[in-house]
């Protein structure tokens, strides 16, 4: 049997692993294009970005005149398990420092420094092997937590990156507190965390315009297990997954957030069951949501992928102690005990449940909603 100690490293092990998920430049751009408006004149800070290997520098680098922005921030991360050897965007051969040493580079205009008649990537290579203040050595590991993170965090207008995702609570939270914009990426399962809940439900925080189903292909560490379906390793043998629930979330704002959803079915009570322990009806699709029911609707999480502010208000979300808070009631103990017993699943007070044919029923997380534009 394993030593606790050795499970833990373990633990951590696989936790850093699952961190090491790097975004591809056509997805940072499929994304970036819905806010190019927003982002002038303003100073960007990628906090979980080693710049020798992040797309997001490269993307900001590259697009820095287009842009018009103030600043770029890039901080790398001294707990990154990847070498800029394995993913060097840039080709700045002996810049990059030896080792894990973190460090920040920050670029304050990006004009055509080589005189080759373009404003380019190799502009921002030139900067880099020629500006010696543009990349400094970080001295506190380059957490983004981190009092020095935290400073350059404070300057900053907009936060863009895919931060780790064992740190997401704390990473969003972090945002929250210092009145950030952000953009950032995420699992859809990540809604239902109660702090991520509440900024989407205070219309503090909502989903991207570009990623609302499919998976995403993220490049992984050349040691990464691949093992799971869906990975692929091109020609120069760089490791890819496909994951599955991406999605952006942002507090900057998209035309298309604003559109209305066309809804067509009409309330038929036999068609739409109602749950035991809170009155509300339930929704297995957004799209079957009744476009006539006044009352309160529990729709599955995906509904955020066509939430429109103006039409629909959140409630709630109907698990656990979130359920609790809005009143969802608890489970009447032969409820509780036939979940437990007869389909050997966690029965939690506050989730949401319906009785089918006598069988208790639980539904994956739902938000439950109004519509504000109810159409008789
Ligand atoms: C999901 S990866 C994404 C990397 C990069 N932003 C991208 O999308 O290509 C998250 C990165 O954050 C780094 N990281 C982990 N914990 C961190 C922390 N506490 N502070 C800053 N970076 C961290 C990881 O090592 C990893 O490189």
């Amino acid at each position: 049997m394993k030593s606790s100690s050795s499970n833990r490293n373990l633990h951590t092990a696989n936790r850093a692993k699952k961190d090491e998920f790097y975004t591809q430049l056509v997805d940072i751009e499929k994304e970036l294009k819905h806010y190019k408006d927003q982002f002038r004149g303003k100073v960007v800070y990628c906090n979980c970005d080693d710049p020798f290997e992040s797309n997001f520098f490269k993307y900001f680098a590259a697009n820095f005149k287009e842009l018009q922005l103030k600043k770029l921030i890039t901080t790398s991360y001294s707990g990154s398990p990847i070498t800029g050897k394995q993913l060097s965007l840039l080709d700045v051969e002996g810049l990059k420092p030896e080792g894990k040493e973190p460090f920040k580079i920050e670029i304050n205009k990006v004009s055509d420094l080589n005189s080759d008649g373009a404003i380019s990537l190799t502009d921002v290579e030139w900067l880099l092997k020629h500006d010696v203040n543009t990349a400094t050595p970080l001295k506190e590991g380059g957490d983004f937590r981190s009092q020095e993170c935290i400073q350059l965090l404070k300057e900053a207008d907009i936060v863009v990156t895919n931060p780790p995702f064992s740190l997401f609570r704390e990473y969003v939270a972090q945002l929250s507190e210092h009145n950030k914009k952000f953009l950032i990426i995420g699992n859809v399962n990540s809604i239902t965390y109660k702090e991520c809940f509440r900024l989407i439900k205070d219309n503090k925080m909502w989903l991207g315009a570009s990623i609302h189903s499919g998976d995403r292909e993220f490049r992984v560490p050349d040691d990464y297990p691949l093992n799971a379906a869906g990975y692929r390793v091109d020609d120069d043998g760089n490791k890819y997954i496909r994951v599955k629930g991406v999605r952006w979330f942002t507090n900057l704002d998209y035309e298309e957030r604003h559109e209305e959803l066309v809804l067509y079915k009409k309330y038929i009570p036999q068609e739409y069951q109602k749950f035991y322990n809170y009155d509300a009806i339930n929704v297995n699709k957004t799209l079957e949501i009744p476009k006539d029911y006044d009352g309160n609707i529990g729709v599955p999480i995906t509904f955020l992928d066509k939430y429109n502010p103006g039409q629909f208000e959140i409630i709630g979300l109907g698990i656990s102690n979130s359920g609790i808070e809005i009143g969802v009631k608890p489970y009447k103990a032969e409820h509780k005990k036939y979940r437990k017993e007869i389909q050997k699943r966690g029965a939690v007070d506050g989730d949401l449940y319906m009785i089918i044919n006598g069988i208790v029923d639980v539904p994956y997380a739902r938000i439950l909603i109004k519509n504000k534009k109810v159409k008789i």
